[in-house]
C-alpha cells in the first residue's frame, strides 16, 4: 500500500504538440486530450484519491484564435453531458474554480447544472479550473478581506491563512474546505506552475513528465503516484524529528 495523495493536480499541456507531430489541427489534440480527462477521472477514483483538480482552460488562454477556444469550450461541454452519469454511479462531484462569469451562458449553466446533479458524490471531488488564474484569484481573494474590513466586518489583524484560504475560488466550494495539493503534476517536459493554485499548492510535491497529455494514461498517473510515495514531506522539520513523530 503506498502513500496515497489525497489532493492531486494536473496542468494538462501539450496538447496542441501532440497534434502537431501528427500533421493534425490543434483541436485534434484537445479531442484526445479530453479521453486523457476522462482516464484520469476514472484511476484517480480507482486507487482512491480525494480530490482531483484539472486545469482545464487558464484566463490567458482566451487570448487563444477563436476556432480553438470555441473547440475547447464545446469539448467542455461534451464531457460535462457524457460523464454526468458515470460521475453519479462513482459518487464523483463536481466543482469549477475561476472567473466563471466569463464562460459562454450555456457552459455556465452546464456546469452549474451538473454541479447540482453531482452535489451528492462522497467519493471524490473532481474541480476543473476554467478561465482560472492564481494570481487573478488571489487579487480577487484579496479585493473580498479589504471590502469586509471596509464594512468593519473583519479587522486587518484577524486576516491569517484562514481567511485568504477561505476568500480564494478554492476556499468557497459548496462543500466545504478543499484540502491543500499534495501532488502537482504537469506534462510534455514544461517546468513551470503558469499560475496554477499558487497559494494552495504552495507545499505540493511537483511531478514533471515529457508525455505530451494526449498521450497519459495509468502507467503515467501510476508513477506519479510512486514518485510522490517516495518522496518525503518534511514541512520545514529535520528527517531526525519526522523519524521521531513516527
Ligand atoms: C494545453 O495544451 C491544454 C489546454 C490549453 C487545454 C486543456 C484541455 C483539455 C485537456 C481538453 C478539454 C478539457 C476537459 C476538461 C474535457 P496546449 O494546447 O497548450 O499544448 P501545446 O503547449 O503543445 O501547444
Amino acid at each position: 500500500m503506498i502513500t496515497l495523495p489525497e489532493h492531486v493536480a494536473i496542468i494538462m499541456d501539450g496538447n496542441g504538440r501532440w497534434a502537431r507531430q501528427r500533421g493534425l489541427p490543434r483541436r485534434e489534440g484537445h479531442t484526445e486530450g479530453a479521453e486523457a480527462v476522462r482516464r484520469s477521472v476514472r484511476c484517480a477514483r480507482r486507487v482512491g484519491v480525494k480530490h482531483l483538480t484539472l486545469f482545464a482552460f487558464s484566463t490567458l488562454n482566451w487570448a487563444r484564435p477563436t476556432e480553438e477556444v470555441t473547440a475547447l469550450m464545446e469539448l467542455l461541454a461534451r464531457f460535462l453531458v457524457e460523464e454526468r452519469q458515470e460521475m453519479l454511479d462513482n459518487g464523483i462531484r463536481l466543482e469549477a474554480i475561476g472567473e466563471l462569469e466569463y464562460l459562454p451562458a450555456p457552459i455556465r449553466a452546464l456546469l452549474d447544472q451538473t454541479k447540482a446533479d453531482t452535489a451528492g458524490g462522497r467519493d471524490m471531488v473532481l474541480t476543473l479550473a476554467v478561465s482560472y488564474d492564481g494570481r487573478r484569484d488571489l487579487v480577487r481573494a484579496a479585493q473580498r478581506l479589504t471590502a469586509l474590513a471596509h464594512r468593519g466586518e473583519l479587522l486587518p489583524a484577524d486576516v491569517g491563512e484562514v481567511q485568504l484560504a477561505e476568500a480564494l475560488s478554492t476556499g468557497s466550494l459548496s462543500a466545504g474546505a478543499m484540502p491543500d495539493v499534495d501532488l502537482l503534476i504537469r506534462t510534455s517536459g514544461e517546468r513551470r506552475l503558469s499560475g496554477f493554485l499558487p497559494f494552495e499548492a504552495c507545499y505540493a510535491e511537483l511531478h514533471f513528465i515529457d508525455t505530451l497529455w494526449p498521450d497519459f494514461g495509468d502507467a503515467e498517473f501510476e508513477e506519479a503516484l510512486n514518485d510522490y510515495a517516495r518522496r518525503q514531506r518534511r514541512f520545514g522539520l529535520t528527517g531526525e524529528q519526522l523519524s521521531a513523530l513516527g
